[in-house]
């Protein structure tokens, strides 16, 4: 037996003024099971996460809501731990960054940091907001897009066009939260001096722990050249203060990580076998994993690594990054309802059908993944039930009704048996490289084939042939040892089912090694099916509440998400055919596509309707910030509506979209092949 390992591992910190949605639960659900083969494995292996629970967002929402921040973290903090402990993500440890440990750890961090020469100072100029005496981060100011003239952008980018710049390049600036005219004005900021770490980081990204693909966008960060880092906010923010600097404060991104090593020092308090410095001294021989989204790698690879190295601490063993979750291919939508939170989920829907779902698509890479819904469906439905679980109550029957429940001692065929003892190493390295979908693929591939063998046998309908009982007895125990085969490695995804198979088969928790043995002479007890069918009807109820949710959201006091998205529209009063045909339907090309000066929704189309041009404002400039896209476009063209003197020139019918609005407007195409001017029927 090789030495068991000591392996802490981490998912990111969520945000403790959001909920949690499914997009979040990809990394929570890759990250535990993760952990749980780890344990399976018998090694020692430690999970620990927190609620990141500092910052200005953090601070404004408690104030909007009129309670301290304490009492908005803890309220969110017990929302979050039971979001997770519903879909079986096994923490040893949820705890907050808002926390003693954190503090005195980040303290200490920063004295050895700045002891070591490692933090500057220097003045900074920035947005102020004089009424709310506060200091502006970039998403906190709104003004007009100093490139295409777009309002109502934030300080740092527009959404419109796409480009970047200072808050202080924005036309008439004002403050999202007071709506005050900010100033400017200066303080001295506290800063990391990453580019003492350069040699360092140049060599710890190269060293295993990065995915290739993460450690080449780092390269080109490093080959840039590093920043130092700004670590101080002003008062008013809730966080940690300074030491010797009232009124300053560590930034959020700051103290974060830190809370990886906090939550476990909070644990060790409670499991003495546990011991902080074994896990976190420079020489530290455990290993540390941190699981993250493609969106914060370079805290996690740069400044994380740098800050542990500079205060005398272990760096990680690596760092797992994943991609983002897509829904039906597209980015997760509120109006479409596909912004999904993992409670609307749960009311809904068994939590292993998605880690199921998920263990399935992941594989060692940074590529986003998809919750395609129609697929997911056929894929529980057609592995998990139709697979996995259908050996099981296949087989079990006969046991209970032809031999009292006690399986044989049988081996009826060595080569299927030995093939799954062969396929072990196989689906652990698997697991091991995080790439569960080869793993689940070689599972089911293995459950195909006892099915195949169960289904050659037909013990159903052997049981019916006189004397042929006792081989009936031996496929069936045989079955049953190969359904406890796959739930032994199917365990750390599914962990609940594994749980109602032990107590089907009889037997303690399966550890990994299990699978060397076969029950035989073995009693079982009575058969519970230990899953059922997805409805496809529970898919559409969880679409229609993650509406719902949105719908609450805006009774809240949060702005309302906005555009229109809580539209649904009923149908309109029955018209007869003549109505419908004195719509004078066409198609048009789009030859011309532009802003409207002075307009916030409108573009102007130039049409094309085969014999003539026509002029049309239309209001579809939130869904298409780079209106020259639509150009050369065909769409469909209402020919014969009155025209419209509006405050910038004639508008001539108008053309079709479909959307709720904002940008989720789209507009309609024909097939290929229409021609300009032709009428629509
Ligand atoms: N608070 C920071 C992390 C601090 S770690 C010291 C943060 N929080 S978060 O709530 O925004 O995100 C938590 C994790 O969820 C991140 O790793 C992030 O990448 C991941 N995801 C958030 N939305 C996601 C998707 N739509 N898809 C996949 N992962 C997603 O970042
Ligand atoms: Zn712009």
């Amino acid at each position: 037996m090789p030495e068991a390992r000591q392996i802490l591992v981490t998912s990111a910190l969520p945000y403790a003024n959001g909920s949690i949605h499914l997009g979040h639960m990809l990394e929570y659900i890759q990250t535990d099971i993760w952990v749980r083969f780890q344990k399976q494995r018998g090694n020692q292996c430690v999970y620990v996460c927190a609620d990141d629970a500092h910052g200005s967002a953090i601070m404004l929402r408690a104030e909007k809501e009129g309670i301290t921040p304490e009492q908005l973290i803890a309220g969110v903090q017990a929302e979050h731990s039971a979001d997770f402990a519903d879909f079986l993500v096994d923490f040893d440890n949820f705890h907050s960054t808002h926390a003693e440990e954190n503090r005195a750890l980040a303290t200490a961090i920063y004295l050895k940091l700045r002891d070591a020469g490692h933090i500057a100072t220097r003045s900074v100029t920035q947005y102020f907001d004089p009424d709310k005496g506060m200091f502006l981060a970039d998403r906190f100011i709104k003004g007009t897009c100093p490139k295409c003239g777009a309002e109502d952008q934030y300080g740092d980018n527009c959404e419109k066009c796409g480009a970047t710049y200072e808050p202080t390049e924005l036309k008439d600036p004002r403050s999202a939260i007071s709506g005050a005219t900010p100033v400017l004005k200066d303080s001295k900021h506290f800063f990391f001096k990453l580019p003492d770490f350069e040699a360092m980081l140049k060599q710890w990204t190269r060293s295993g722990t990065l995915q290739d693909a993460v450690a080449n966008k780092i390269a080109e960060w490093l080959d840039g050249g590093l920043q130092e880092w700004d670590i101080s906010r002003d008062a008013p923010y809730f966080g940690f203060e300074i030491p010797d600097e009232p009124g300053k404060y560590f930034y959020v991104w700051l103290d974060a990580p830190i809370g990886y090593m906090a939550s476990f020092k909070n644990l060790c308090a409670r499991r003495p076998e546990l011991d902080f410095d074994a896990f976190w001294q420079k020489d530290s021989k455990a290993e540390l994993y941190h699981f993250i989204g493609k969106d914060i790698v370079n805290f996690h690879t740069l400044f994380w690594p740098a800050m542990l190295e500079g205060a005398g601490y272990r760096k990680p063993t690596q760092v797992c990054v994943h991609g983002y979750l897509t829904v039906n291919g597209q980015k997760m939508s509120k109006s479409r309802g596909t912004f999904i939170k993992a409670r609307t989920y749960l009311d809904h829907l068994n939590p292993e059908y998605l880690r199921y779902y998920y263990a399935s698509k992941l594989s060692r890479g940074v590529d986003d993944l998809d919750l395609n819904l129609e697929d997911f469906v056929q894929k529980v439905n057609s592995d998990l039930v139709g697979k996995v679980v259908n050996i099981a109550s296949r087989c079990a029957g006969f046991v209970h009704k032809g031999n009292a429940g006690v399986m044989v001692d049988a081996n009826p065929e060595p080569a299927l048996w030995d093939a799954f003892q062969a396929a072990a190493p196989a689906i652990a390295e698997a697991y091991e490289h995080r790439d569960f979908g080869r793993a689940m693929r070689e599972i089911m591939a293995l459950a195909d084939r006892a099915n195949a063998w169960i289904a050659d046998k037909a013990p159903w309908a052997l049981n019916k042939v006189e004397g042929k009982q006792a081989e009936v007895q031996e496929i069936c125990a045989f079955g049953v040892n190969l359904f406890r085969q796959l739930v032994i490695f199917l365990k750390p995804v599914l962990p609940n089912l594994a749980v109602a198979a032990e107590a089907f088969l009889n037997v303690a928790p399966l550890s990994w090694q299990d699978h060397e043995l076969r029950l035989a002479n073995h009693l079982l007890n009575p058969f519970t099916p230990l899953m059922t069918r997805i409805e496809p009807a529970k898919i559409d109820a969880m679409i229609e509440a993650s509406k719902e949710d949105l719908a609450a959201q805006s009774t809240e006091a949060a702005a309302p998400a906005g555009n229109g998205e809580l539209v649904k529209e009923p149908l309109a009063a029955e018209i007869d055919f003549g109505a419908f045909a004195a719509v004078d339907l066409r198609i048009a090309l789009i030859e011309k596509a532009e802003f409207v000066e002075g307009a916030d929704k409108l573009l102007r189309l130039t049409l094309d309707i085969g014999d003539a041009k026509r002029n049309v404002f239309s209001g579809i400039k939130s869904a298409y910030p780079d209106p020259s896209q639509l150009e050369g476009r065909l769409t469909l063209y209402v020919a014969n509506l009155a025209p419209r003197k509006m405050k910038f020139g004639l508008s001539e019918g108008m053309v079709l979209a479909a959307g709720p609005g904002g940008e989720e407007i789209f507009l309609l195409s024909p097939d290929a092949g229409a021609k300009p001017g032709q009428r629509v029927h």
